[in-house]
């Protein structure tokens, strides 16, 4: 009974108070159009989510099956991987028709009904825009193969002879030998800073820049939001001042945002650029001109550092050296991607730490910088590291972005070439198939094997289990909504006491948020102090903190995460 009354007061007193937060904060969120700002974003593969024919892949009809569960789980907005007419050498990221979509994915019409649909739940949609080149399929490159006098000739860049640093500057070494290759049509080598049937698009031609933006237009009339943008290095670097240290076209970023936001004010561009801080900040533009939003991959590797060896120095200096940004832009953040995990700028001696840990086996690791695994392999199957690392992600400076099949511990396929490992169809339930198609074959093969089997690991199964991680991942993607102060506040480190503990300070509106990770496996006590000596609202557990002597003194458990508000008098 007196258990129930305390309930019951507690109930009284903190609950309004939480609320009451909430409610200013939303207000702060309507005076402005960041919408990235505080959006989860889910990146998905159509081909392998859901197949509604039974032809082995994944369409946009199955998408649309699925939207609800998209809705249900918290998604703000979907970032499509390519889903336009393509050889597939490269998974899609070789173009081969930029205005259709992949006809095994459906039709105009299924495409219309699923950005309908997807609005009709208040989710919007990204897409990748792959310019930097195309596929050499591509009628462009056909053409300009054709002829030297073809009028796309200089959409692609040409050398007459093989020039001195060919076999420099490879993006996939062990898979690349050069970034020339000699076209046997017409007798000229052609550039190419990916796979040698990827050749890159020539930017210092404006037809090419006024082709680019026609693309834009026409996916923001089909109802698109904005656009991952893909290779963005190497769309604005001028290949002929070399591909070592080459001159960089930051204009046109600012451009293609401004074309972009003169046809839907609200549209937004994602970059993908694993380049320095200080490099970055030309991308977001000096007044935020530029594209709104980049991932954060140097945030991202130093991550990883911290959770394969508990040593957060590197971390935090990472994430006080991104926090200089102008207003409008954001940092995406994320764990895994369809890509490697990318540690090129640790030290050797940190990768090689990070190797030990999460990738020890040649076979789990590529292009001599990364780990082509799933999260959940990585750090094998352990929850508790599992949660950390998401509750992590959701509480970070930025926008979090997750990877289909990691909010369920889907597993990678090592026996799959280079980054298709982690590019497995989606795991609805133990049926043939996981659930994916109706197929004797899924057109590529879904997990059945180990702790990461379909038969173990998939939607149908968690959904029911209040325990799994997927009820776990839903209710912290509800946490981190409840909290915009970290998409759209200031924020700063906290000296939390513990070598192992992250601890992270926001404001916004006369808000505060305290989030405390602790990257050790062992328990670790947090100590702070806060102005004011206020009391700290745990958000997860009933576990409000009451500053003593002047000090909140707060127990971690091993990889424990701990989110408070603080409360107000
Ligand atoms: C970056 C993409 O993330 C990757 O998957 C792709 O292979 C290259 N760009 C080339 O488009």
């Amino acid at each position: 009974m007196k258990h129930v009354f305390s309930t019951l007061l507690l109930a009284i007193l903190i609950l309004p108070r939480i609320c009451s937060g909430q409610d200013r904060l939303a207000t702060v969120d309507l005076k402005n159009n960041y919408w990235y700002k505080n959006s989860i974003i889910y990146n998905l593969e159509v081909g392998v989510f859901k197949d509604s024919d039974g032809d082995g892949r994944g369409d946009f009809q199955g998408l649309i099956q699925k939207l609800d569960y998209l809705s249900s789980l918290g998604v703000d907005a979907i970032w499509l991987a390519p889903f336009q007419p393509t050889p597939g050498k490269d998974d899609g990221y070789d173009v081969a028709d930029y205005y259709t979509i992949d006809e095994k994915l459906g039709t105009g019409g299924d495409f219309a009904e699923f950005i309908y649909q997807a609005e009709k739940r208040g989710i919007r949609v990204i897409m990748d825009l792959v310019i930097n080149h195309t596929s050499d399929e591509h009628p462009w490159f056909k053409n300009a193969r054709a002829s030297k006098n073809s009028k796309y000739r200089d959409w692609y860049i040409w050398s007459e002879k093989l020039p001195k640093n060919h076999d420099e500057g490879m993006v996939f070494p062990g898979f690349q030998t050069g970034v020339w290759k000699l076209d046997s049509l017409s007798g000229e080598y052609f550039y190419h800073r990916f796979y040698d049937f990827q050749p890159d698009l020539n930017f210092t031609n404006p037809a090419v820049v006024q082709e680019c933006q026609r693309i834009i237009g026409f996916w923001l009339n089909q109802g698109i939001s904005g656009f991952r943008l893909d290779a963005v290095p190497f769309i604005i670097e001028i290949p002929k001042t070399g591909t070592e240290k080459p001159k960089l076209d930051y204009k046109f970023l600012t451009d293609i945002r401004q074309f972009a936001q003169s046809r839907k004010a609200d549209a937004a561009i994602l970059g993908e650029a694993n380049v320095t801080p200080e490099e970055n900040e030309n991308y977001f533009g000096g007044n935020g001109d530029g594209i709104q939003m980049m991932f954060n991959f140097f945030a991202n590797q130093h991550l990883f550092y911290a959770l394969a060896t508990g040593k957060l120095d590197p971390f935090k200096k990472a994430i006080r050296e991104t926090k200089r940004i102008p207003e409008a832009s954001q940092w995406a953040h994320f764990l895994r991607n369809h890509d490697e995990i990318d540690l090129g700028r640790l030290t050797d001696k940190q990768r090689q730490e990070v190797y030990d840990k999460f990738g020890p086996d040649t076979s789990m690791q590529i292009y001599e910088r990364g780990i082509r695994r799933r999260l959940a392999t990585m750090m094998g199957n352990n929850r508790k590291h599992m949660e950390l690392a998401y509750s992590l992600l959701f509480s970070l400076p930025g926008t979090p972005v997750i990877r289909y099949g990691d909010e369920l511990g889907m597993g990678d396929d090592l026996r799959l070439r280079e980054r298709i490992s982690v590019r497995t169809p989606m795991q609805w339930d133990d049926s043939k198939n996981a659930g994916f198609t109706t197929a004797d074959t899924a057109f590529r093969p879904v997990i059945d094997f180990g702790e990461h089997s379909y038969k173990k690991v998939n939607v149908a199964q968690q959904r029911r289990d209040s325990t799994s991680l997927l009820s776990w991942t839903t209710d912290l993607i509800r946490l981190r909504k409840s909290c915009p102060e970290i998409g759209l506040g200031n924020y700063k480190l906290i000296e939390a006491g513990s070598p192992f503990i992250f601890g992270i300070q926001y404001e916004l509106a006369g808000e505060t948020l305290v989030i405390l990770h602790n990257f050790s496996d062992k328990p670790q006590r947090s100590e702070f102090t806060m102005n004011g000596n206020p009391l700290l609202m745990d958000l997860i557990n009933k576990n409000d903190q009451k500053p003593n002597a002047g000090k909140h003194t707060v127990n971690m458990p091993g990889y424990g995460y701990k989110w408070f508000r603080v409360a107000k008098d």
